[in-house]
């Protein structure tokens, strides 16, 4: 089928093609917990040497669960936003108190962590568990609006659900983190704001608003 044919060709390019960053060299759902929570408002760039000394200093969901709160700030420092970790912290220690140290696999569970919304509770149940769940971020949004010329204002809270159940319908169900993070990859360096599709984009036979040029109608959004 057409669903199929899009995946694989996501897939391939995302294996060739797909940024090779320290969280996805394996399936750990506490780093992917923590990148997710430090790529909410900070550029990959600047996330990568901040989850490296993160990682040597808490290695593990339980120290960061007993870490002190001034060990904690200072490895958060320059980042800003310091609710994201000091929630962080607070769902390490509901890891470790509500599951004796065994992440919640679905992401209904993982989203009644604290700090953990629906993009994140996806993103780490599809990367670490293989759930078949669309993370749902403007790059998702963008990417699934040009491709199937969806017409929904992404800045409407309504409009989160539509796309969530177009990209559960998408979504590879033998790589759904390979998926989630293709479409990421396809949104920062491809599909991107700015730029209309490429010459050599992977998934331009399957992008309806390129066939009829309309790829800078999508996504629609109000202005504010
Ligand atoms: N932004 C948010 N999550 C990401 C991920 N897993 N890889 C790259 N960029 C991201």
């Amino acid at each position: 089928t057409k669903i199929l044919a899009f995946q694989k060709a996501l897939l391939k390019w995302y294996d060739l093609e797909g940024r090779r960053l320290p969280w996805r060299s394996d399936h750990d759902p506490y780093h992917i917990f923590v990148s997710e929570i430090m790529l909410q408002q900070t550029q990959v760039q600047t996330v990568i040497p901040y989850y490296q000394n993160f990682m040597t200093v808490f290695p593990t969901v339980l120290d960061l669960a007993e870490a002190s709160e001034t060990k904690l700030l200072k490895a958060w420092e320059g980042l800003g936003y310091y609710s994201r970790v000091r929630n962080m912290q607070k769902a390490a220690r509901q890891i470790k108190n509500e599951y004796s140290g065994n992440w919640p696999t679905s992401a209904v569970q993982l989203q009644e962590l604290t700090g953990i919304g629906p993009y994140t509770a996806a993103a780490i149940a599809s990367i670490a568990f293989g759930q078949p769940v669309a993370a749902i971020d403007g790059n998702a949004f963008r990417v699934f609006a040009r491709l199937l010329k969806i017409d929904l204002d992404i800045t409407k809270r309504q409009s989160r659900p539509v796309f969530q159940t177009i990209g559960d319908h998408l979504i590879s169900q033998e790589r759904p983190g390979d998926f989630n993070q293709a479409v990421m990859d396809l949104g920062t360096s491809y599909l991107t704001a700015k730029n209309p599709e490429p010459e050599n984009s992977p998934v331009r036979e399957f992008d309806e608003s390129f066939a009829d040029g309309t790829t800078l109608d999508y996504p629609v959004k109000t202005l504010k």
